[in-house]
């Protein structure tokens, strides 16, 4: 027997139940404490697929777990943006007229850059498809799919996505 055995006999049922029980919430908040952290963090990161230097972010975006797919072209992210949790930049694509192995390996390097503007607010859960620019100061409702160039100032929503409402322009840029 252990001296943690022994020491353990020596002490009456109830005692010891209430240590069990201290114990095991001991154990599930330090799990619930160390899943939020990682997960905090994991929703703070981003993720390249493709190669790393073809993603341009300027310093003052705001970008939470998004995946930058740069298969197929370059992607610039403009000052100020913000890209909410779960978006999608997608500029690689397959040749849908190619089958199996074909289509696997086949993928435009270029030509299909997406370049978000700055101050556009990318929603949660937006999935951009290059080639295409979303114009500055617009805003991607969540859930949407954006094929096509977004006008600035403009607020799109749905599958695809569709101008749905403007954002109001300063004076300035009238
Ligand atoms: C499926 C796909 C390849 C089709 O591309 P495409 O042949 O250029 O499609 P088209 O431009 O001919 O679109 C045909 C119609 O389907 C619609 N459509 C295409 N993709 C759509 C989608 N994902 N969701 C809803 N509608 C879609 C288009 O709006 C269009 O409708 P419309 O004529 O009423 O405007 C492309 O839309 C897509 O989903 N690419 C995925 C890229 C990706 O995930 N890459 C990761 C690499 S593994």
């Amino acid at each position: 027997m252990t001296s943690v055995a022994r020491w353990q006999a020596r002490l009456p049922p109830p005692v010891l139940r209430f240590i069990d029980r201290l114990l095991d919430r001991l154990a599930v908040s330090m799990a619930r404490r160390s899943a939020g952290i990682m997960g905090a963090e994991l929703l703070k990161h981003h993720i390249v697929f493709g190669h790393e230097d073809r993603l341009h972010l300027a310093p003052t975006a705001v970008v939470n777990n998004a995946t930058f797919n740069t298969v197929s072209g370059e992607i610039h992210v403009g000052d100020w943006v913000m890209i909410a949790h779960g978006v999608h930049l997608v500029t690689g694509v397959h040749d849908i007229t190619k089958l199996g192995a074909q289509r696997q390996v086949t993928a435009p390097f270029n030509d299909r850059d997406i370049v978000v503007e700055e101050g556009a607010w990318l929603a949660t859960n937006v999935t951009v498809l290059g080639p295409c620019r979303i114009g500055k100061h617009s805003v991607v409702a969540a859930g949407s799919l954006v094929r096509a160039d977004v006008p600035p100032y403009t607020v799109v929503a749905g599958v695809p996505a569709r101008q749905v409402a403007l954002v109001p322009r300063p004076e300035i840029d009238a």
